[in-house]
């Protein structure tokens, strides 16, 4: 059992949200899915005040190491999912993190104070990857933007408030800090890194229906692994460190990088269990990892250069 932010949690991995639809694979796996759920805590897909349709086809690119979305938050709005999606979500046996995001402080002031009357919702994560209106930057990408937009809905919620970072930010260490300076209880990160595809007929147009998207998979690990330890040297409060985890040793390099708990993102689309597989891989790794560390072993080792390793 590990504690995050108050809830108890079986094991430190949980879904990437928009990444795992528990509702289609309760459709397709039956009562399975709930006997042997891939992770500790479910993570929606990011709610929005009003309904949302995503972005034009096609979404999808694959790129060599990972795949470039453009869904475009594709959702029910906030009554579709306080109606729909969350009678169902209840049901699964693990705590329920719900996903918001808005372009306002009106708006999400409106969806945290929903999401807070529901007992079924264990805490409330906050994309803020997520355009200002007035700017056009993205909320999280300024630190300014950001402890403004959370003095404002802080108040509005008792439950555990994780700010889901964007990587697309000149020192994501500096809006991790005014999230947490402004009431954030966890951050997570990396979200998608900006990018884009064009159409293989060499006349210079976007693939993505949507213009550019996010990449995620294997090609951000280093860039997560980078963002986490740099958000984790400056921050207190707990981490979900996510980018590119397919194995147990990544998650593992990921919480020595200072995260608490790692969430599995596109390795789910190729295999629906893949979050099952990498929290019992990581338990090997740990309880490899302390049977090694016997006080005869812990001596300190060779001494490593550090500026010859890093001119590399
Ligand atoms: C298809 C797709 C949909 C996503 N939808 C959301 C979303 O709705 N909200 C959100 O905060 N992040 C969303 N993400 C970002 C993931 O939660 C995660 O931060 C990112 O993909 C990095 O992890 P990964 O490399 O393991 O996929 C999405 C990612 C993908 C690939």
């Amino acid at each position: 059992m590990i504690e995050f932010c108050g809830i108890a949690l079986a094991h430190p991995i949980v879904n990437g949200s928009g990444t795992f639809d528990a509702i289609a694979a309760r459709r397709a796996f039956g009562d399975a899915l709930l006997d042997e759920f891939p992770f500790s805590a479910f993570v929606s897909k990011t709610i929005t005040l009003l309904p949302r349709a995503g972005n034009p086809p096609p979404r999808l690119w694959e790129a060599q190491a990972g795949l470039i979305n453009s869904i475009g938050l594709p959702n029910r709005g906030l009554q579709g999912y306080l109606e729909h999606d969350l009678p169902q979500l209840a049901d699964l046996p693990v705590p329920l993190i719900t996903n918001v995001m808005g372009s306002t402080a009106s708006e999400v002031g409106q969806l945290v104070e929903a999401i807070d009357a529901r007992d079924e919702v264990a805490a409330i994560e906050l994309n803020v990857s997520c355009p200002n209106v007035q700017t056009g930057l993205d909320i999280g990408a300024d630190p300014g933007s950001l402890a403004a937009l959370l003095r404002a809905v802080r108040p509005l919620t008792s439950k555990p408030l994780i700010v889901k970072l964007t990587p697309n930010t000149a020192d994501v260490a500096a809006v991790a800090l005014a999230a947490e300076a402004a009431g954030a209880d966890a951050v997570s990160l990396i979200n998608t890194l900006r990018a884009s595809a064009l159409r293989p007929d060499g006349e210079g147009r976007p693939w993505l229906g949507g213009g550019t998207g996010g990449l995620s998979g294997p090609a951000i690990r280093c860039v997560a692994l980078a963002q986490i330890g740099s958000v984790a040297r400056r921050v207190a409060v707990p981490i979900i460190g996510m980018g590119g985890v397919t194995l147990g040793a990544h998650a593992l390099d990921l919480l020595c990088a200072g995260a608490t708990l790692v969430a599995v993102g596109t390795e789910s689309f190729r295999d629906p269990a893949a979050g099952t597989r990498i929290a019992r891989e990581l338990k090997s790794l740990q309880i490899a990892g302390s049977r090694r560390a016997t006080p005869a072993e812990s001596e300190p080792q060779v001494q490593v250069d550090v500026k010859s390793a890093d001119s590399h």
